[in-house]
């Protein structure tokens, strides 16, 4: 509905001078049917549009409907998070006559004002996503740097938008400064209406961001409107930033996922540390016959707490190398990172020596179980792969770039990614190097954690870790998830071949579907979309680490198809030289979780010369 009046409608500019409010509004009329004045639906529509700015809470938002179908009445109202009420109110009614004079006969119409937006349709459309009609505004004026204040604008747009996406079903704002080139400061806000998902809301902002380009690249301020999001920065503060916070701390703190028994104060440590004794009744005395695995850092046991409430019990194997207090307050941060694609921490337990933590108990085990597998690999067809895929990569942008913390993964890997009861991916084991007392975000280690067939090759042979290296690793994985095929033991036939290079051969020589999973190509996913996944997978796993994309940039390839993808280079050569097949898989067998002296590396790189010029498909 309101995205297919998108090609109707021409796109429309406006110049505002600097500093100049906008005192105009900007309306949008859908051509989707007329109403008579005389009509039910123009009685429902004057109805619901008089009940708007009464109704609107706080927050500044209200959804309505009135009638029956054909002239029921949908509307929607946001104010922008930081006004306040009576401001608001009157913003809307200005809003409301704007609309009844533009639009006099239009079933469906938007206008957004300085401070609001008001929709309403014959159709429904709350929590549905809407990203056109879109308007733009900009301020005339060039920023200086632009190259420098684009970047850190990126940077902060991205921030902002975890914070909204996230911010629960009452309010989804958030906004912020940064100081850009030659001490600038740049003030963003971004804002959905609530009743849009955490995801909608998240692609209707990456889409907004995606527009900067065709209207304000470059310029000190800019505004992006659309139905379902609005964004704007400038080079001065624009919002009330005492009222969002005042806001922010009234609203509801984000549920992100089902309450533990530690869920509602996270301030202390304390708060997260359950009882030794309890945790050993949980799991039966660290029984055998509650070890759900063993990983790197230790065993990972199910328990069950005396109010039923199921955990996963990771036991360390060896000692932290960190005092109790330091591991508390890492625990403690690591508590607080919370998305629906990450694993739950809910709290740790200390004994003596004994160290251990307590997770969240994700029902259906880890996707290594599902693709690999001959018969469990039907439970995962290309709608849910593509799911997963997508669920990884936004688990992972959280890690690197939304949350409060930056966190490499180091160790991401099929086995790391936990299935909950519907499916949708969880990665597990992010943060262990903050707990072993040596994260940096970037740098240069002695001590390589990481996993056969995923370490990234500068991480490998020279300990060289970044984000870039998770970059490759989920490469990695999105490879294995379409071809259900490990990277390290990959057969092609009788041949033992490396999965990286095979599925670059095959993509330059315009034969990639050869790459995809039988079972797969057999099923009704598209195939189209297959071969996009494996084309990002490829840019992931390029063998120069500047070359891979971002996690951001990935999250945008997943989710935008109009988005042209670069050419991958050849990825790093992967068979580690002194182990075959067979060898490395009964290493993955015996111990998931490889570590060892990066000066003993037997791993090695392929250096022949990438080869720059070919015409894929
Ligand atoms: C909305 O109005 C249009 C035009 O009259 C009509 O085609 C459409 O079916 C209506 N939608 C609903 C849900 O009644
Ligand atoms: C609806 O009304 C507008 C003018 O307000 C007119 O331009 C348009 O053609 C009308 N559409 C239909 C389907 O009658
Ligand atoms: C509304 O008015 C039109 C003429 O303007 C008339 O043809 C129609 O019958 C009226 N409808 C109703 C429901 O009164
Ligand atoms: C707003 O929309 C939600 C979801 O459709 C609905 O449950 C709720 O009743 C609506 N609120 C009003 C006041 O109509
Ligand atoms: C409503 O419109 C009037 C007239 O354009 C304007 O003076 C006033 O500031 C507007 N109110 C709000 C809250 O936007
Ligand atoms: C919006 O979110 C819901 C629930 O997360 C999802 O089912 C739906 O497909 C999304 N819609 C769009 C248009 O993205
Ligand atoms: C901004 O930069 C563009 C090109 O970079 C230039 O054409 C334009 O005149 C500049 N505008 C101002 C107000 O300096
Ligand atoms: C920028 O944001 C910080 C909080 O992140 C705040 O303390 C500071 O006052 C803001 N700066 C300005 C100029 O508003
Ligand atoms: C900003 O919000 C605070 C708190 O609601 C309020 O006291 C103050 O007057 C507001 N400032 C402006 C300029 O509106
Ligand atoms: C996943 O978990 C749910 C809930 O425990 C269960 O109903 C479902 O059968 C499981 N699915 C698979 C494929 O194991
Ligand atoms: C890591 O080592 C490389 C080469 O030895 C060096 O160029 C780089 O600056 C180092 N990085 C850090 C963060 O120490
Ligand atoms: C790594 O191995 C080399 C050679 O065996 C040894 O000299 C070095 O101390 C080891 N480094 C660490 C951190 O264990």
């Amino acid at each position: 509905m309101m995205s297919s009046q998108r090609m109707l409608l021409p796109l429309l500019f406006l110049i505002l001078p600097n500093l100049l409010p906008l005192v105009q509004s900007l309306t949008s009329c859908l051509n989707n049917g007329n109403y008579t004045s005389n009509s039910t639906f123009k009685a429902n529509l004057d109805a619901v549009l008089s009940s708007l700015s009464t109704n609107v809470d706080s927050n500044g938002f209200y959804n309505a409907s009135l009638g029956q179908n054909p002239d029921r009445v949908n509307a929607i109202v946001l104010c922008r998070g930081d006004i306040q009420l009576d401001t608001c109110r009157g913003c809307l009614q200005n809003a409301t006559a704007e609309l009844i004079t533009s639009c006099p006969n239009q079933k469906q119409a938007i206008d957004w004002q300085e401070g609001c937006l008001l929709r309403y349709s014959n159709e429904t459309f709350v929590g549905t996503l809407a990203t056109g009609p879109t308007w733009y505004l900009w301020n005339a004026q060039n920023a200086t740097s632009p190259d420098q204040f684009k970047q850190d604008l990126r940077t902060l747009l991205d921030n902002l938008r975890g914070q909204a996406a996230y911010g629960g079903s009452l309010r989804k704002v958030a906004a912020g400064n940064t100081t850009g080139p030659d001490f600038q400061t740049i003030f963003g806000l971004v804002q959905c209406t609530p009743d849009l998902s955490a995801d909608n809301c998240s692609s209707c902002l990456i889409d907004a961001a995606l527009e900067i380009p065709n209207c304000c690249d470059g310029k000190r301020g800019g505004r992006v409107l659309k139905p379902s999001c609005t964004l704007r920065f400038e080079n001065y503060p624009f919002y009330n930033g005492t009222r969002l916070q005042e806001l922010a701390r009234q609203s509801e703190p984000p549920v992100l996922s089902p309450p533990g028994p530690v869920v509602d104060d996270i301030s202390s440590p304390e708060s997260l540390q359950f009882a030794f004794g309890t945790i050993r009744d949980a799991t039966n005395d660290f029984s055998d016959n509650n070890k759900l695995g063993q990983g790197g850092f230790g065993t990972v046991y199910k328990g069950q707490l005396p109010n039923a409430q199921e955990i996963a019990v990771k036991r360390l194997s060896r000692n932290s190398g960190q005092g109790d207090l330091e591991f508390k307050t890492e625990v403690l941060l690591l508590a607080k990172l919370q998305h629906r694609n990450l694993v739950r921490l809910l709290g740790f337990s200390l004994q003596g020596e004994e160290k251990v933590l307590v997770y969240e108990f994700v029902q259906n085990a880890s996707l290594d179980l599902f693709i690999f597998d001959p018969i469990k690999k039907s439970y995962l067809d290309w709608e849910r792969r593509y799911k997963i895929i997508g669920g990884i990569a936004r688990g992972i942008l959280y890690l690197h770039e939304d949350s409060r913390l930056r966190i490499i993964h180091r160790d991401l890997k099929a086995s790391n990614v936990l299935l909950d009861g519907d499916m949708n991916p969880k990665i597990a084991d992010f943060g262990m190097a903050r707990l072993f007392g040596h994260d940096e975000t970037q740098g240069n280690t002695s001590r390589i954690v990481g996993t056969y067939g995923y370490m990234a090759p500068e991480y490998a042979m020279h300990g060289q870790f970044s984000v870039k290296s998770d970059v490759f690793s989920f490469g990695v994985l999105v490879l294995e998830i379409i071809s259900g095929q490990k990277n390290n033991c990959f057969r092609n036939g009788e041949d033992v071949e490396d999965l990286l290079s095979y599925a670059w051969t095959n993509w330059r020589e315009g034969t990639a579907a050869n790459v995809v999973d039988p079972f797969l190509r057999s099923g009704s996913g598209s195939m189209q979309e297959m071969l996009r996944c494996l084309h990002i997978g490829l840019l992931c796993v390029q063998e120069n680490a500047s070359d891979r994309p971002t996690m951001a940039s990935v999250v945008l390839m997943l989710s935008s198809f109009s988005l042209t993808l670069g050419v991958p280079s050849e990825p790093a050569f992967y068979a580690p030289s002194s182990y075959d097949s067979d060898v490395s898989l009964l290493q993955e067998n015996n111990s998931r979780n490889y570590e060892h002296n990066s000066t003993q590396s037997n791993r090695s790189s392929k250096n022949d010369a990438s080869i720059s010029e070919f015409h894929p498909q």
